[in-house]
């Protein structure tokens, strides 16, 4: 398969897709930070049964990363990513520098409330305005008629509802699965940070949620089970453990078994310096 094109700037972005777009075909978003896994090539696969043409954009957000965070080891490998993106069979490849993204006099954010607020916007509290000012730019940008979101990052997934929802994006998101290693781990960017021996740790998030999920599809006691949990976390190798919770899965407000509405458990724990995140259905 021939490298997908690689487009710097949003004029660029815009003749190309104009060009798809006059021609009648359809166009698909999976936007992400690059560093691209096997996760990723699902979301491109989804991508390509939605729309006519691919574009993957490969942006290293700043605005969503904490001073404290880790931005500027964040894994970067274009042209490892340039050559898995041909074989999955992408179009076009969105890879705009910062200057372009945000230029000169750049000052408008979005700052989502609702299902932004809890969990990881305890923990991140300006995570989800960068996150939702950088995908409105990029639906923008590609004039994409769908964007594919995984469910691994479950909560950016029902922010980014939320706002292409209150704002009338003219963008269909699409949900794909979480993709998984066979002992259960969710596949992340940054489960490359993990030595050997705390990638052997690692499953035992998914198994917490896990345990969690099958006290509160019974009606059982949550936050024993929370409790529970979070020991056999730390047990096991954890530093520390952000949030287990139970959700309602679209608000991410609070769950009442038997309500008849869909709940999710979600998670975040640090092992050694790496952050993990992970969710399942109830
Ligand atoms: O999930 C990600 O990789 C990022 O948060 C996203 C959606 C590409 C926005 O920068």
């Amino acid at each position: 398969m021939p490298l997908p094109r690689i487009v710097r700037t949003v004029k660029g972005l815009r003749s190309t897709v104009q060009k798809w777009r006059s021609a009648g075909e359809s166009v698909a978003l999976v936007p992400t930070m690059g560093a691209l896994h096997d996760g990723h090539m699902t979301l491109v696969k989804l991508a390509k049964r939605k729309a006519d043409r691919t574009v993957v954009s490969i942006f290293v957000n700043p605005t969503q990363f904490a001073p404290t965070e880790d931005l500027s080891r964040y894994p970067r490998d274009e042209a490892g990513d340039a050559a898995k993106l041909g074989s999955a069979g992408a179009d076009l490849i969105w890879a705009p520098s910062v200057e372009e993204m945000y230029r000169d006099g750049f000052a408008t954010t979005i700052v989502p409330k609702g299902a932004a607020l809890p969990l990881e916007g305890e923990f991140r509290p300006h995570h989800f305005a960068g996150v939702a000012t950088v995908c409105a730019k990029l639906f923008s940008q590609s004039m994409a008629d769908v964007a594919i979101f995984g469910e691994k990052d479950y909560q950016q997934l029902c922010v980014i509802r939320q706002v292409v929802c209150d704002l009338d994006l003219p963008v269909r998101i699409v949900a794909a699965p979480t993709s998984r290693d066979r002992d259960g781990l969710a596949r992340s960017s940054r489960n490359a940070y993990l030595t050997a021996q705390e990638r052997a740790i690692a499953p035992a998030l998914n198994r917490a949620l896990h345990g969690i999920a099958a006290i509160a599809a019974k009606g059982g006691l949550v936050n024993k089970a929370i409790d529970v949990a979070t020991h056999d976390l730390l047990h096991a190798g954890f530093r520390k453990v952000d949030y287990l919770a139970v959700c309602d899965a679209e608000t991410l407000g609070s769950f009442q078994t038997g309500s008849g509405r869909p709940g999710r458990v979600l998670g975040a724990a640090w092992l050694g310096s790496t952050r993990l995140i992970d969710n399942i259905a109830i």
